[in-house]
């Protein structure tokens, strides 16, 4: 089963800029990859595709679905979306009411959603964090309350922009291992290379809106010159 599978995938923004180019891809249902490349290459545009926040042109199916109009709802159960500035997913007045949004609009009852609520915030280290606002929070932990309000929908495919950025190493760690325990389909992007060697089996590398290498993590992350070639550099356990 593919869990993703995009045909000559292309974006472009309203002002022309082409993101995406004819981007090819399959990920198998299971599977930890990472998106790489450098400032600008199309990464967080490739995420926001496959929840339906922006619609490209080609094709995109997830778990056999086409992302369009029609299959929305769906498409928006199946894949959560931790977006890279945690201020595009919280919204609501406290913690809990940003991290029961997901579970609430899936139509579980209350004692369900305090449960995965709860479950979410100790995931990411953040329990005790309901009653806070977002608005009162600092940038690690707004981005671990985004973490949080994706975890608590349990989604097929987990889409995470920059999961570790500004977070403190034990919090760092705490996210490492949620990704490497969880056995659902996660795509996620980063420039933490050495995260994404404990994380991720492979690699897309991406550099302005085209794949140029879609390999194994540790094959592209020893490759000084294809990293260099692309504004990346050796992850710090591969450097003498
Ligand atoms: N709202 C927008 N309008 C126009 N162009 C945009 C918009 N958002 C992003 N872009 C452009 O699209 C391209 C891809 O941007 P994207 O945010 O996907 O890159 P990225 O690989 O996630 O970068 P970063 O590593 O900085 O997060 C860039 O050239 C960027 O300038
Ligand atoms: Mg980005």
């Amino acid at each position: 089963m593919l869990a993703v599978r995009a045909q000559n995938l292309t974006y472009q923004y309203p002002d022309g800029t082409t993101a995406l180019n004819g981007v090819q891809l399959e990920i198998r249902e299971g599977e930890k990859v990472a998106v790489i490349g450098p400032n600008g290459s199309g990464k967080s545009t490739l995420l926001t595709l496959f929840n339906g926040v922006r619609k490209g042109e080609g094709t995109l199916q997830i778990f056999g679905h086409k992302v369009n109009k029609k299959n929305i709802r769906m498409i928006k159960k199946m894949v959560g979306l931790v977006f890279q500035n945690p201020d595009d997913q919280l919204f609501c007045p406290t913690i809990f009411e940003d991290v029961s949004f997901g579970p609430l609009n899936l139509g579980f009852d209350e004692a369900e959603i305090r449960e995965k609520v709860k479950a979410a915030l100790d995931d990411v280290g953040l329990n005790g964090y309901e009653t806070r606002s977002s608005f009162h929070l600092s940038f690690g932990e707004r981005k671990l309350a985004s973490i949080a309000t994706v975890l608590a929908m349990d989604p097929d495919l987990i889409a995470m922009d920059e999961p570790t950025s500004n977070l403190d190493l034990a919090h760092r760690r705490r996210i490492i291992q949620w990704i490497q325990q969880n056995p659902n389909t996660i795509v996620l992007t980063s420039h933490d290379l050495d995260m994404i060697l404990e994380t991720c089996q492979r690699i897309i590398l991406l550099n302005r809106g085209r794949i140029v290498a879609d390999d194994t993590a540790d094959t592209i992350l020893r490759d000084q010159s294809l990293l260099e070639a692309n504004d990346l550099e050796l992850p710090v356990r591969f450097q003498i």
